[in-house]
C-alpha cells in the first residue's frame, strides 16, 4: 500500500518542486498544492511477480540512500561503556554518537537561542525525526537476528521482506532473546530461561507458571494473524504467502528488539512518524498507550494494533487481508492481563522509593541524581519511582529548525509524545518514538538543547551515570 502513496508523494513532491534536504518556510506547508486521499487503492493492477522483480531491484539504492543518511548522522562506531550492560550483559554503547555540525560544540550550542540556531541551520541532524528506511512505502521492518531465530524456530514462517531490510546495526539494539521479569513470580527471576518465546516453547516454559487464562494470553501474543506487509494476498511483501506477524515479533519476550513501523494516525504519508517498538515491560503502571494515540488501557491497545496499526488505520484493506478481530471478553483480556505482568528488570541500586540508596551507589551516579531533580528538569516529566508522569508533552524541536524533506519524511513539528518511562531505559536503545537518538548519552545532549539546561560537560557524564542505573 505504501507504493500507493508514494505515488501521491511523488506528486505532491513534484507540485512543491521538493528535493532532499531542501529548506521550506513554515507557510509552504499550511496550504498543500494538492490534497492527498487518505485512501489506498483496493484493486492492484501489478502482476506480483512484476512488483517483486520492481521492487527487489530497487532495493540495494535504498538501503544505500538510508546508510549514507545514517553516517551523515551518527558516530556509527561499535563503542561500549566499560563497566556496564544491559541485564543480560550486552553491552550498552558508549558516548555521544550524533555528529555535530562542522565547525561548533556542544556548548556553543547551548549557548545560543533556539532562534539563532534555526536561522544558521546549526540543530544536529540527528536531532531530526528519522525517517523510515523507506518512508514513502513504510510498514512492518523486523531486524535479521529476529527474522533468523523465528525460521529456525517455525520453519516456514519468514519475515523477511522483499523490498527492505532494517537498518540499524545490531550493536545498537536491545539485547535478544531479552530476559523476561514476572510481577507475580519476582522470585523466578528471569523466566525465558534464555530462550526467544514462541509458539513452540511457551507451554514448556509458562505451564505452573502462569494460570490458564494467562497461557491462552500468551498464546494469543505470539500467535501470528494478517498485516499490510505479510498476509495472503498479492498485497504483500514477502515472496510467500505469509501467515502473519505476531505481536511478540516486535515486542519480543514482552520487550523489544527494535522493529520498527509508520504510525499509522497521520496522513498524507510524509507527515507520518517512525515509530520504535516500545518495550512493554511496566504497561501496568502505565495510564496512556501509543507515542500519540494515548489510548487509556491496554485493552484498547491490543485491539487497536490488530484492527489499525497493523492495516495503517485503514479498515477497508484490513477486511481485503483478512483482519483478526480480538472478542474483547475472552481474548482481548486475555491478552491484556498477560501484557499487565511483564515487570521492568531490577535495578538493584534503586530503594523502593525509586531513587538510589546511597549505600550502593557511587558519587558520579549519585551527582547525576542530584542533577536529574535539579538542575537538569528531568524530574518534572519523569517522576520516580517509573521516571513517568504518565502524560504528554510537546518538546516543540520545531523551534530550531525550518522545515525540510529527509527521504521522504517531512521532518517539521512532531506535536505532544507520551513521557516513556526511564525504569530499564538502558535495555531499550534507541531512544524516542523514532528512536533517532543511538545512546543515552545522545538523550542527555538532545534535553540539554531543548530544555535549555547548559549543563557542564562532566555533569552531562553524571547524568548519563545516573540514568544507566534506573
Ligand atoms: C511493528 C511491530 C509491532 C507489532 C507486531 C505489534 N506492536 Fe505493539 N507497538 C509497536 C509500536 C511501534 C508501538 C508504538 C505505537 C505508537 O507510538 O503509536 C506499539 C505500542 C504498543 C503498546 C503501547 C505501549 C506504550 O508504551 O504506549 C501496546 C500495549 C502494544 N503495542 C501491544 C501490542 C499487542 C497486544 C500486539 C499484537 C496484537 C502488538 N502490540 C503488535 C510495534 C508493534
Ligand atoms: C517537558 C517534559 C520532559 C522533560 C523535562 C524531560 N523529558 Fe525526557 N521525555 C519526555 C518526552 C515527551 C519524551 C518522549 C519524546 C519522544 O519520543 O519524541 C521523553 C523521552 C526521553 C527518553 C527516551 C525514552 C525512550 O523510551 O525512548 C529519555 C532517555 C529521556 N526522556 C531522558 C530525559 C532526561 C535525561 C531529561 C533531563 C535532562 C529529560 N528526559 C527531561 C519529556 C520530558
Amino acid at each position: 500500500m505504501g507504493s500507493h502513496f508514494s505515488s501521491h508523494l511523488r506528486s505532491r513532491a513534484a507540485l512543491l518542486t521538493l528535493s532532499l534536504g531542501t529548506l521550506l518556510p513554515q507557510a509552504v506547508f499550511s496550504e498543500p498544492a494538492s490534497k492527498a486521499s487518505s485512501y489506498a487503492p483496493v484493486v492492484i493492477t501489478e502482476d506480483f511477480n512484476t512488483t517483486v522483480s520492481r521492487m527487489s531491484a530497487a532495493k540495494p539504492g535504498i538501503m544505500k540512500r538510508q546508510a549514507d543518511l545514517l553516517a551523515e548522522r551518527y558516530d556509527l562506531a561499535n563503542r561500549p561503556a566499560p563497566g556496564i550492560t544491559m541485564t543480560k550483559g550486552k553491552p550498552v554503547q558508549d558516548g555521544v554518537r550524533v555528529k555535530l555540525p562542522a565547525g561548533t560544540t556542544w556548548e556553543q550550542l547551548a549557548g545560543m537561542s533556539s532562534d539563532e540556531i534555526k536561522a544558521r541551520n546549526l540543530f544536529p541532524k540527528g536531532f531530526l525525526p528519522l525517517p523510515h528506511p523507506n518512508h514513502p512505502e513504510g510498514g512492518m521492518l523486523f531486524p535479521r537476528f529476529h527474522i533468523d531465530e523465528i525460521k529456525r524456530q517455525e520453519g516456514d514462517r519468514d519475515l523477511t521482506r522483499f523490498d527492505l531490510d532494517f537498518d540499524l546495526a545490531d550493536h545498537f539494539l536491545p539485547e535478544f532473546p531479552a530476559p523476561i521479569f514476572l510481577t507475580t513470580r519476582p522470585d523466578l527471576g528471569d523466566v525465558s530461561k534464555g530462550e526467544l518465546v514462541t509458539l513452540n516453547n511457551f507451554f514448556k516454559l509458562f505451564n505452573g507458571v502462569l494460570n490458564p487464562k494467562q497461557l491462552e494470553g500468551m498464546r494469543l501474543l505470539l500467535t501470528p494473524f494478517p498485516q499490510q506487509q505479510f498476509n495472503v494476498t498479492d498485497d504483500r511483501r514477502s515472496v510467500k504467502p505469509s501467515r502473519g506477524v505476531a505481536c511478540l515479533d516486535c515486542h519480543a519476550n514482552g520487550h523489544t528488539n527494535a522493529s520498527t513501523h509508520l504510525a499509522g494516525d497521520v496522513r498524507p504519508q510524509e507527515f507520518r512518524h517512525r515509530i520504535d517498538t516500545p518495550s512493554l515491560r511496566g504497561v501496568n503502571i502505565q495510564r496512556l498507550f501509543g507515542s500519540q494515540r494515548a489510548l487509556k488501557s491496554v485493552e484498547d491497545f491490543t485491539e487497536f494494533e490488530q484492527r489499525a496499526a497493523y492495516f495503517d488505520g485503514d479498515p477497508i484493506i484490513a477486511t481485503k487481508k483478512g483482519v483478526n478481530v480480538l472478542e474483547r471478553g475472552s481474548q482481548v483480556h486475555f491478552m491484556g492481563e498477560l501484557q499487565a505482568l511483564l515487570d521492568f528488570p531490577p535495578a538493584p541500586k534503586l530503594g523502593i522509593d525509586g531513587k538510589l540508596d546511597p549505600a550502593k551507589a557511587t558519587p558520579a551516579e549519585l551527582r547525576g541524581q542530584a542533577l536529574f531533580f535539579g538542575k537538569a528538569n528531568c524530574a518534572s516529566c519523569h517522576a520516580p519511582p517509573y521516571y513517568t508522569d504518565n502524560s504528554m508533552h510537546n518538546l516543540k524541536t520545531e523551534r530550531f529548525f525550518a522545515p525540510r524533506l529527509v527521504n521522504g519524511r517531512l521532518a517539521n513539528m512532531d506535536g505532544p509524545i507520551k513521557t516513556f518511562p526511564l525504569r530499564g531505559i538502558k535495555d531499550s536503545p534507541p531512544y524516542l518514538h523514532d528512536g533517532r537518538l543511538l545512546t543515552l548519552d545522545d538523550t542527555v545532549e538532545f534535553f540539554n538543547l531543548v530544555l535549555g539546561t547548559k549543563l557542564t560537560p562532566l555533569e552531562k557524564r553524571d547524568l548519563v551515570s545516573f540514568l544507566r542505573q534506573l
